[in-house]
Order: C-alpha cells, then structure tokens, then sequence
C-alpha cells in the first residue's frame, strides 16, 4: 500500500533502532498500549453488547447525541462520515450527530432546538470524565433529557468511560446508566477502535466486524519487527528521514470528501503524539480538488517546507460514471464512462508529478476499497507508525503535556473569574 520515491533515503541506517522500539513496546508492561494487541483478542461479547445497544437505539430513537472530544470524538465521527452516506440520515434512518468539541452556546442550544420532537438517546463519552467541553455539553443535554423524558432519561443515557475513576462514572453509576469501559491502557487517541468509538459508528450503520477485522489483519501484519517487511514503519522512517532533512509539515491529502473527517482523527493522532519537546512534524490536512484550488499554489511553489502523503482508496461504493453526451459541447466526451474515482486516480497522479516537480516529497498510501475492512486496517496502520515515528524523534507518544497545560490555564481562570464575581 505504500509508494515511495526517495531514492536517498539510507534504510540501512534504520533498521536496528526500529527493531529496539518495536521490541521495547512488545516487552513494555507499564504503556497504555492496550490497543497494540485488542484486535487479536477476541471481543465478541463486547461487538455483541454494542451491537445489541445499537440495534435498540436504532429502534427505539430518531437521533443518538454522542458527547465526547478529542480521542473521545474524532474516531466515531471519522469512520461514520468515511463509511456512511453523504446525505440524508444514516442506517435505518437515525441520525447520529456530535457535541461537547467546543463550547458554542449557539451550537448547543440549536442542537436541542432540532431535536424537539424526536426520539433522542445519550452516548457521553470521556475517558478522564471530566473534560470540562464534554462535561458542560452532558450537563445541559442530561438537563434536557430529564425535562423530555423524567425517570426514563436514565435508560436512554450511556455512558463510555473508564472502568473505576473519574466524575462521569460517579455520575452513572449513582444515576442508573448504563456503561462501556475504556481500557485504562488505551489512551484517549488510540481508542477508536474501544466502545468509544464502536458504539457511535455500530448506530450510524457501519460494520463493525468488518472494521475490526480489518485491524486484526493489520495487527498480524504489523507485527513483523523488520523494517524492510513492516510497511507502518517504513512509513514512520520515511516522515522521519523527511523531518530530520528539513521539511516541517506533513500534508494528508485524499480527493474522496468523505474522508475529511478522518484526516482530522490522523491529525489529532500525529499531532498530540509528536508535537512535544519542540520537536515533531506538523500534521496538516488538504481535501482535493477542493484545496488544489486555495492551498495547491502553496504547495508547488511556497516555502519548501511541506511534504504530502496523498491517500488513495481503488474503488468507492456508490462511484458514478460520466454520461456520454451526443452534444459534447464541453468537449469531455473523452471522458465519458470513466467513474469520478478513477479520474480523481489520473489527477492524483498529475499532483504527485507536479509537486515532485516543485520538489514537494510524495508518499502514496493506496487501499484496495473504502468500506469497513480497510478503514479498520488503515486506522491501525497510522498508530503503528505513529508509535514508531514518536519513538524515532525520541518523544512519548501516549501522554499530551502541552493539553494538559491548557487546560489547568483555563480551569484556573475560571476559578479566578468565580471568585471576583
Ligand atoms: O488523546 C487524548 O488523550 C485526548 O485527545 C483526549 O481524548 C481528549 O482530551 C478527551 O479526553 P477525555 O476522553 O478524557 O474526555
């Protein structure tokens, strides 16, 4: 899946540290790498109880509001748009819509205001339980699910969060809710593939199964501790080798727009497991053909500081082919039965010809098809790598200081603002 060419790069000169960090993350007992091994275990009674959680909510509800941010957030809502329709509501007509990533009264109250008069389930979903974005949103919604629905909010409300500690598991199990557990040796952003993730995305309609299938095959494969055979490695050394020669950004670009959402979670993902230290590649994310025609300029011909990883899935359900049109008076006639997907395939091509052109370093990541199987295996792809590539800058990639700076700053003022009120 992964096409490079950077003939320079000296591999050789990789291989045994990527052996040592492959082999200290094996070994290691005390990491939150929970998730390095879950997709070989085997979780079928979890998939079952998710499964039948989403089914009731799909029976039972028009809409399931799902509160969380960050690794709380990103995954679910990633893999929905990524595997769901583009329009209209989702699998057996629920809607599955997000709160608690910012504090926008406006957003909140208008989220409300559209679900009068439907049938509403709760998924609140924080790790620590106490995120203050998520926890401000639970508070008005559970407010407004009590005022709907009294006694009975208890049982439209779930809760994901960890197994022992916390507000939020004081919360439900004071309240009656009920609850999934995430692991506590699996970290907010690499908890995707945990009920935080699984139970928005089984509501929304995407195959759960075969999604965690897709990551059991690429746990297998990522397995090996050779670089030369480890494609997630490659990958991390190739970001690295390109980091260490200069280039500071690292651009994710794919053409299909459902995969928008899913360069978020990959920039999340990157971005708060590398950037400490002052050291570690920007993750920063394009969406062609739309920002061929704002940011491409920036691309070929501004400072040369960016390199792209341009992702590629072969086929896309639902693909469209262009009509033949007798008239052919724009003259594209030429182009006439080719799907949209394989002309966004030429034209991936012309922007990995012309950036290479303006010496912008291109790695291709291509996946035979979008649907569950690969985006489960692409998911555990970038935390291999992602893993790979914070060891090789020499950074923990499992905790986020600088996070937790902002929010101390934040709570401290508020607590101020309190008291001088
Ligand atoms: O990756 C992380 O650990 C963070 O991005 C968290 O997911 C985010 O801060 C939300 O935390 P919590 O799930 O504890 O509310």
């Amino acid at each position: 899946m992964l096409n490079y060419d950077l003939t320079t790069l000296d591999w050789s000169s990789y291989t045994k540290i990527v052996e040592k960090i492959h082999h200290y993350l094996e070994g290691a007992e005390d990491l939150p790498t929970g998730w390095l091994h879950a997709p070989l275990e085997n979780q079928d009674a979890l998939f079952v109880h998710i499964e039948e959680t989403a089914l009731e909510i799909r029976n039972f509800a028009d809409v399931l509001i799902v509160i969380g941010v960050g690794g709380s957030f990103l995954g679910a809502r990633a893999v929905q748009d990524a595997l769901t329709p583009y329009f209209g509501a989702h699998h057996d007509g629920i809607e599955v819509i997000y709160v608690g990533q910012n504090m926008s009264g406006a957003y909140i109250k208008q989220l409300l205001e559209n679900v009068e008069n439907k049938s509403v389930y709760v998924n609140v979903v924080s790790k620590s339980g106490g995120t203050m974005e998520p926890a401000l949103a639970f508070r008005v919604v559970r407010q407004y699910m009590e005022l709907q629905y009294g006694e009975k909010a208890a049982e439209r409300i779930i809760v994901t969060t960890d197994s022992t500690s916390g507000i939020l598991k004081k919360i439900a199990d004071s309240s009656g809710y009920r609850q999934f557990v995430i692991p506590s040796n699996i970290g907010g952003r690499f908890s995707v593939l945990t009920a935080a993730g699984l139970l928005p995305m089984a509501v929304a309609g995407v195959d759960i199964y075969n999604l965690m299938l897709g990551a059991k095959v690429a746990a297998l494969e990522f397995q090996e501790s050779q670089l030369e055979h480890n494609e997630a490695y490659r990958y991390a050394v190739l970001r690295h080798a390109l980091y260490e020669q200069g280039y500071k950004i690292e651009l994710l670009a794919s053409f299909e727009p459902a995969l928008n959402k899913f360069h978020e979670w990959w920039k999340q993902l990157f971005g708060e497991s590398e950037g400490k230290e002052k050291k570690g590649l920007y993750p920063s994310t394009v969406n062609f053909s739309t920002d061929l025609h704002a940011i491409g300029q920036f691309i070929q011909d501004g400072s040369p500081i960016l390199f792209e990883t341009l992702l590629h899935f072969h086929e896309i359900d639902d693909d469209l082919a262009v009509p033949y049109d007798i008239r052919d008076e724009d003259g594209l006639n030429y182009l006439a039965n080719r799907t949209f997907n394989e002309i966004n395939a030429i034209s991936k091509e012309g922007t990995a010809l012309a950036h290479s052109e303006g010496n912008v370093p291109v790695i291709q990541l291509e996946l035979q098809k979008l649907d569950a199987y690969h985006v489960g295996f692409l998911i555990y792809f970038f935390m291999k790598a992602c893993t790979m590539s914070a060891y090789l800058l020499g950074v923990n990639p499992f905790d986020q200081p600088g996070v937790e700076t902002y929010k101390l700053k934040m709570m401290e003022l508020l607590q101020e603002s309190k008291v001088s009120k």
